[in-house]
């Protein structure tokens, strides 16, 4: 695709000048482990290269940061996930990184954000995703300070679980569901990100159980915390019911505690607090008990959730109303806790 307008020409010029900005930079061999010097092309040069301009940061993770960009080749926004691979253990090397390249391109549903392409440069890899302008559920919720507008909720609610649907039919669980890897588009829509703890079954043996140990201890399911080998689908499920109750009450489930033993008690007590402002109906209230349900082989499935009740009242999958994104909110005290963590 080209365009000849004077903007695209300016920014084609700017481009062409970051092309073969290096800088010195200490790598280490993944083969010896030893250190060396040397002159690399700077992310911005990189992406020039392929005619992409880059702009603000959108977020951070451990070993990634996350920008907004410009594709001048297909016109489009874009974002772009730079992992450094010399910053980040082995085993996201290894294990990690490899996975979340492999299935994230196999993914094609309009409530996971697509990836486009991926660059391998030097020691860090560029993935090249569609553009979420509306940020993520986790500054959203912030911002909004409570629950999530009844016009929004059972519809994000329905795209979370068509999404998730779409994954476990094919085999691939996420297991990193949580309000920081669910973005909100342009036309208010929500589209699942961040393939990082993804695993591809079909891609195992017979055995469909986990013993990884990853994700967030606040969306993490009984049998995480207790260690055992377990169905990485119905952990997600687990987590999708965290999501469900923080959109329908702004608060978390449960209190997040070192010892594990703590959060464990809570799950099995399952004395949820439903705040007073949040008008929560009975039949939602219920469906949340289903998904708690402290026994993994009891818990209901995705087809259990889309089919439930208080989910398939509505018919709607995509958002019918006219919206106008507000600036996003940035580097808030995060209520809600964001901490990522392998145990
Ligand atoms: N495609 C995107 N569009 C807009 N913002 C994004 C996009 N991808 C990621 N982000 C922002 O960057 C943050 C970190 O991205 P993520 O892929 O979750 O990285 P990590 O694996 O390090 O957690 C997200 O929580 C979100 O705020
Ligand atoms: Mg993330």
């Amino acid at each position: 695709m080209f365009d000849e307008s004077e903007t695209y020409l300016a920014e084609l010029n700017k481009l062409n000048q970051y092309k073969f900005e290096s800088e010195e930079k200490v790598l280490k061999d993944v083969q010896n482990g030893r250190f060396y010097k040397s002159l690399v092309l700077t992310d911005r040069a990189v992406l020039a290269q392929r005619k992409i301009a880059l702009k603000e940061t959108l977020g951070r993770g451990c070993y990634s940061k996350v920008k907004e960009a410009y594709d001048l080749n297909h016109l489009r926004p874009i974002a772009v996930k730079i992992i450094d691979c010399s910053k980040a253990p082995k085993d996201f090397q290894e294990k990690f990184l490899p996975r979340e390249l492999d299935v994230w391109p196999k993914v094609t549903h309009p409530n996971v954000i697509t990836m486009y392409d991926y660059i391998i440069n030097a020691n860090k890899i560029y993935m090249i995703l569609e553009f979420a302008n509306g940020g993520d559920l986790l500054s959203y919720i912030q911002r909004i300070n409570g629950p999530v507008p009844d016009k929004d909720c059972k519809l994000w609610m329905k795209q979370i679980c068509n999404a998730v649907g779409y994954l476990h039919e094919r085999n691939i669980i996420h297991r990193d569901l949580k309000l920081e890897n669910l973005l909100i588009d342009s036309n208010r829509n929500i589209k699942l990100c961040d393939f990082g703890f993804s695993k591809d079954l079909n891609l195992l043996g017979n055995d469909d159980l986990s013993r990884t140990y990853c994700g967030s201890k606040a969306y993490a399911s009984p049998e995480i915390l207790l260690g055992q080998p377990y169905d990485p689908k119905k952990a997600d499920i687990w987590a999708i019911g965290v999501i469900f109750f923080i959109f329908l009450t702004g608060n978390m489930p449960f209190k997040e505690d070192k010892c594990n033993q703590v959060i464990l008690n809570q799950h099995k007590t399952l004395k949820l607090v439903w705040s007073k402002n949040a008008k929560v109906s009975t039949t939602a209230k219920n469906l949340i008990k289903t998904i708690f349900t402290f026994d993994w082989v009891k818990r209901p499935s995705i087809q259990d959730l889309v089919d439930s009740e208080w989910l398939s009242l509505s018919q709607e999958t995509t958002c019918t109303y006219e919206y106008n994104l507000r600036s996003r909110f940035r580097n808030t005290n995060r209520r809600i806790d964001d901490n990522k963590t392998c145990y």
